[in-house]
């Protein structure tokens, strides 16, 4: 097991913070481990389990080149005893093409590097069954860990922080680490979901995960009422940053000595800067939830000359 234990609960005193009638928490799940870190253990960890308990021989998942959830599948199954397969997008890749995929090699994973049209169709369940048949023995995990196991192990991440806040900030992806924090919401809270997809539809996408996990309909819309979808933080798409995104982060780290990624969470907390700045009249106790990134985004700061650590 990864230790949460190490996901601590800070307070953070920002000029914007304090001028706005916030007050600031993170909950650092980037702490958790090096390579397993943020929302990676939240969403591997049972899937991990079921495959150890289907005696599977390993876990054959999806991802880009700088993908944080294939090297967390990576150290993760070499943690357990587990063979690992990654499907990666870019058939002009190999395990050289850069150190986070480098890594995950020394963690044992083998690759199937596949052309952009070819990953374009992971979800479609006649490529899953080619996979399956292809590979029996291996449990298939979705792009970014997003199932029902990937979904309930985010419900805990709320639990351990007492739930005593009105908003929840969470950056984006496939939207399985929302819908965890989501249906584990209690009273009076809300959700601040950021996108880091341009023109991504967040409230339809987690309704079909919500509802494929088996959370009946009404009771999904419902919950996605108390969603907030803040859309303008995608600087022009998944992958996409600029100087100025990078000059926040370096910021915010100087401030805080907390390190950003420019894929997710320092898209996230450029969001947050612009809510409180939206909002400065509202009083609120904030929770921002780390996940981490840090492998895969270091790797692009360090490349455009920035460093974080
Ligand atoms: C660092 C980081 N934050 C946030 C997310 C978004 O999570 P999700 O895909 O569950 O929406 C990801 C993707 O897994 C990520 O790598």
């Amino acid at each position: 097991m990864f230790d949460t234990q190490k996901s601590v609960l800070q307070e953070v005193h920002l000029g914007f913070i304090n001028k706005t009638n916030k007050k600031l928490f993170i909950k650092r799940d980037d702490l958790i481990d090096e390579f397993v870190s943020g929302n990676k253990w939240r969403k591997l960890k049972y899937n991990i389990k079921h495959a150890i308990q289907r005696k599977n021989k390993g876990i054959i998942t999806f991802g880009g080149a700088y993908s944080n959830h294939l090297l967390a599948t990576a150290a993760a199954c070499d943690h357990y005893g587990l063979k690992s397969i990654g499907i990666v997008r870019g058939e002009e890749l190999t395990i050289n093409s850069n150190e986070l995929l480098n890594k995950c090699n020394s963690f044992g994973m083998e690759f199937l590097f596949v052309g952009r049209s070819e990953y374009a169709r992971r979800s479609e369940s006649i490529i899953l069954e080619y996979y399956k048949s292809e590979f029996p023995n291996y449990y298939l995990v979705p792009e970014g860990g997003a199932n029902y196991y990937g979904l309930i192990g985010c419900q805990e991440i709320l639990f351990e922080t007492g739930f005593d806040f009105d908003r929840v900030f969470i950056a984006q992806g496939t939207t399985a680490t929302s819908c965890g924090i989501l249906t584990s919401l209690k009273n009076g809270m809300r959700l601040s979901a950021v996108p880091v997809l341009k023109g991504y539809d967040a409230l339809g996408e987690m309704k079909k995960l919500l509802t494929y996990s088996g959370f009946e309909e009404d009771w999904v819309d419902n919950l996605l009422n108390l969603v907030d979808v803040h859309n303008e933080s995608h600087f022009g798409g998944y992958g996409k940053y600029d100087a100025s995104l990078l000059q926040f982060m370096e910021r915010f780290y100087k401030d805080t000595s907390i390190p950003l990624d420019p894929i997710y969470t320092g898209k996230m907390i450029h969001a947050l800067h612009e809510y409180c700045l939206a909002t400065s009249e509202i009083h609120e106790k904030i929770l921002v939830i780390h996940t981490g990134g840090i492998a895969g985004g270091m790797e692009i700061s360090k490349k455009e000359g920035y460093v974080f650590s």
